[in-house]
């Protein structure tokens, strides 16, 4: 394929604002991150929006001001900051530009139940210093554990943060949005409930439910992809589409996050949120426009078309496992039950594969497999579609041992792009047919690096683009498919132990197997 990309495609350099084809520079704002202490403050938010300045694309008045309960100076904030950028921003090399970024962070030290840190928030809101540079718009970023959703919501609005900009006395009308990090709820019932109380105070329009898989270009590609190639469109059906496998595959274990991993699970750590995610972009009708709501419409649509799983359904629809000692990338690694704060008889599944099918025109009879794990061999995720092989093979009586399916691969991540597998004669006097693959490379093709995920959504939710957000319903649906496989399985789906730095269970391959209920 084409390794010579067209000019109108280069991404420009920094500061370069001059180019149409890029994304719109955010206006100014205030951002608020609760759970600014927080690694993904650290490892995420902030190197994404240091990213945006060196493009350009942040605007010069936007303050940032970091909540949390560890006390520090802003001064001690910005320090870390600044480390934080040099280790995990795309752009270490521009750190000259940090001196004029950190003039607009600030830190403010607080419990999240203490009415005293929200009404000075509201007091340094409402100050010159912030209200009249940034416009007054405000956006709240909830990167706290998700106990403390519900708490600071209620609290915005007790003290009138979530309206602070309903008096319109400014033009253009300043705008205030939420964004709430995954995972939105643990369960329907969680979920419901914290759409509630975040409904209550906000309306969905403000409502900013963040993935990140979202963000990523490669993800967004599989849209783009399908829907702008009609030999790929026309394929995109059970009439030719054996089966559709979509991994996530990890080498990391739980990371220090043993506390949180415990309680969430590969199906609600991946599954529910990033998996299902691949799964509706991948299924999903086309779109009346290629907008939010209508792009939103279609994907719930494919959530709720999921055939239900009955309990008798279990065991054939899901393998769940769990990593014991083992070796990553030749380096020793701990089992699950050895990790800091798992209990040695824990029995939450770090793998979990799951069958499920879409009963509509386009998907009835297509088994789709969905396969997370932690400390596995590799770290690959993938978009993986069988084709189906014609009924007679004219080949294995000319003496080719085999058909060959068609496949189709999309490589999320790492390494992204696309092949397409299929079969050739292999040269000299037979005719046995041997696999080739055709294949594309982004880095190849593009040789830059593509925004973080983080830098996309923090960029779309300022400009208020909420195409690539979660909406209420969609999630409520999600965690409704998944109910069944969210309770006690010890006895329908038995944890299976797999050797960290493996593929995960031998058992998976059972699901595999069977094509059909
Ligand atoms: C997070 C999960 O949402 O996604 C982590 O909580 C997981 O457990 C991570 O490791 C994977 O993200 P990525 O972008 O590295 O594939």
């Amino acid at each position: 394929m084409s390794s010579s990309i067209p000019s109108m495609f280069q991404t420009p350099g920094p500061g370069d604002l001059a180019n149409s084809d890029y994304p719109q520079p955010t206006p100014p704002l205030t951002i608020i991150i609760f759970g600014a202490s927080g690694d993904l403050t650290r490892r995420k938010l902030i190197p994404a929006l240091y990213d945006l300045k060196v493009d350009g694309l942040l605007h010069p008045e936007t303050r940032i001001l970091g909540v949390a309960r560890s006390p520090k100076t802003h001064e001690e904030f910005r320090g870390e900051l600044r480390s934080a950028v040099q280790t995990f921003s795309r752009s270490p090399d521009h750190i000259d530009l940090f001196a004029e970024f950190e003039k607009g962070i600030f830190y403010h030290s607080m419990t999240f139940d203490d009415p005293n840190g929200y009404t000075a928030i509201r007091t340094t809101l409402l100050s010159d210093e912030f209200r009249k540079p940034t416009e007054g718009n405000v956006l709240f970023y909830l990167a706290t554990q998700p106990s403390f959703f519900v708490p600071i919501i209620r609290n915005l609005k007790n003290f009138s943060l979530s309206n602070i900009n309903e008096e319109p006395e400014e033009t253009p009308h300043p705008f205030t949005r939420i964004i709430i990090e995954k995972p939105f709820g643990r369960d329907l019932a969680t979920a419901r409930d914290l759409n509630r109380e975040v409904l209550q105070v906000f309306s969905e329009n403000q409502v900013y439910r963040i993935d990140h898989y979202l963000g990523k270009e490669t993800v967004q590609n599989i849209l783009v992809f399908r829907l702008s190639n009609p030999v790929f469109s026309s394929l995109w059906t059970n009439t030719f589409v054996k089966s559709v496998h979509i991994s996530v595959f990890e080498t990391v274990g739980v990371e220090g996050r043993g506390g949180y991993f415990e309680e969430a699970g590969i199906l609600r750590d991946m599954v529910q949120s990033h998996l299902f995610q691949l799964l509706t972009l991948t299924a999903m009708e086309p779109p009346v426009a290629f907008e939010a709501g209508s792009i939103r419409d279609e994907k719930v649509k494919v959530i709720r078309s999921l055939k239900p799983v009955r309990t008798e359904d279990i065991p054939r629809s899901i393998v769940r496992g769990q990593y014991t000692v083992g070796e990553v990338d030749g380096v020793p690694v701990a089992g699950y039950r050895n990790e800091p704060k798992i209990p040695p008889v824990s029995d939450t599944p770090t793998f979990a594969k799951l069958r499920v099918e879409i009963q509509n025109w386009r998907w009835a009879g297509v088994p789709f497999f969905l396969t997370a794990g932690k400390r596995m061999s590799r770290r690959e995720t993938l978009v993986h579609l069988i084709f189906k092989e014609f009924p007679f093979a004219l080949f294995r009586l000319a003496g080719s041992p085999d058909t060959i399916p068609n496949e189709l691969t999309i490589r999320i991540q790492p390494n992204e792009g696309i092949s397409l597998r299929f079969g050739l004669k292999h040269p000299g006097g037979t005719f046995v047919i041997d696999p080739v693959d055709m294949d594309f490379s982004y880095q190849q093709a593009y040789r830059t690096q593509s925004p973080e995920a983080y830098e996309r959504l923090l960029h779309d939710a300022i400009v208020g683009d909420s195409t690539l957000f979660a909406r209420n319903d969609e999630v409520e649906n999600s965690w409704s498919f998944m109910a069944p496989f969210l309770g006690d399985l010890t006895k329908l789906s038995p944890l299976r132990f797999y050797t960290a730095g493996t593929d995960g269970p031998e058992e998976q391959d059972r699901l595999s197997n069977s094509i059909s209920h």
